[in-house]
């Protein structure tokens, strides 16, 4: 709790271009999240680091996840914005909950054989130990809520059990933190193949909207979507494709899936595709805009993310010396 107010706490990994699957899952609904909740989103920078990246690019990456997250909407006086790697909190109080996880409890993490799978040639012991940092960036700040989407459901579990473990040996010290359900937002599955999620890392281009694709390129991948032989406008599981473009209508349009398939009746797929192409690329405007805005004044973003990474410092360190004192380690002397 911070000024009463019940902490949530979330972030990104710094890789890629955020997609609209990012944005309609995740960051369009955080938007509303600091009535309510004092609100944390990191750029997740050091888990980018389990795969390799070219430093040069990874650095503009990660600059532009910061300026997106403000783009959207995230007030940065209001949310504390801030770089995972500006607060060694993180990389300190990893290192302390390694030695409370079990290497049986990690070898259970599906993301980490997914990726073990796909990254062949350098499975590396970050990529193992991914998700006692992520447990690290969740507890440093005693988070109440976290909202997650279902791939990181387990290492929020995991999260949770360190957690217990650690108080049930040295007292009342983490906050177990829940889940955050969204009430709005939907999960945005890939263009081209309507039964996965849409993937920041998919190699086919015209699976994933970008944020910052141009009007012609969203609507030329719209058109592009693949969808069913059928005609009509319906939602229906045998019908992912057409499914999942009623979700991203719905969620820019706020129209009721009923509203959707009366509106398009008699009409074919090419104009409700053209329609969803359009609401999408309207949608995205004004945060593309405000995005150019961001990057073209270097101060105030540096501004913001020097007074977050203090603040973040801040309710850090306060974690991380209790954690420092209760396992035995020295204290600093003043
Ligand atoms: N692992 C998350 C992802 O891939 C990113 C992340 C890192 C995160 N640390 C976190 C999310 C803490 C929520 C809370 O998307």
């Amino acid at each position: 709790m911070i000024n009463d107010k019940k902490l949530l706490y979330s972030g990104m990994q710094a890789t890629g271009t955020l997609t609209l699957g990012n944005y309609l899952g995740a960051l369009k609904n955080w938007v509303t999240l600091n009535e309510e909740y004092e609100c944390l989103y990191g750029v997740m920078d050091l888990h980018s680091l389990t795969v390799r990246q070219v430093p040069a690019d990874f650095r503009k990456n990660a600059r532009s996840l910061y300026a997106l997250y403000v783009a959207a909407g995230l007030d940065p006086e209001k949310n504390c914005i801030y770089y995972q790697s500006h607060v060694s909190g993180h990389a300190e109080l990893s290192w302390i909950l390694s030695c409370f996880t079990y290497m049986g409890e990690l070898n259970r993490m599906t993301q980490f054989k997914d990726k073990a799978a796909k990254h062949a040639d350098n499975i590396n012991a970050g990529l193992y130990t991914y998700p006692v940092l992520m447990a690290a960036d969740i507890l440093l700040y005693q988070a109440d809520l976290v909202p997650v989407g279902a791939d990181q459901k387990q290492h929020l579990e995991i999260t949770r059990d360190i957690a217990q473990r650690f108080n049930s040996i040295y007292g009342d010290v983490f906050t177990i933190p829940e889940p955050y359900i969204a009430k709005a937002g939907a999960k945005i599955m890939s263009l081209q193949e309507p039964e996965k999620k849409m993937s920041k890392s998919d190699e086919n281009a015209n699976a994933t909207i970008k944020l910052l694709d141009d009007r012609d390129t969203i609507i030329r991948k719209f058109k592009r979507a693949v969808t069913d032989s059928d005609t009509v406008v319906r939602y229906a599981e045998e019908k992912p494709g057409i499914s999942n473009l009623m979700d991203i209508y719905s969620c820019v349009t706020g129209k009721t899936n009923e509203e959707i398939e009366r509106e398009f009746a008699g009409k074919g797929y090419g104009d409700f595709k053209l329609a969803v192409g359009e609401a999408v690329a309207d949608e995205l405007a004004p945060l593309q805009a405000r995005y150019a805005e961001l990057m073209a004044d270097k101060s105030y973003l540096d501004a913001m993310i020097k007074m977050n990474d203090e603040k973040a410092q801040y309710y850090a360190n306060k974690t991380l010396r209790k954690v420092q004192k209760k396992v035995g380690l020295t204290e600093r002397i003043r």
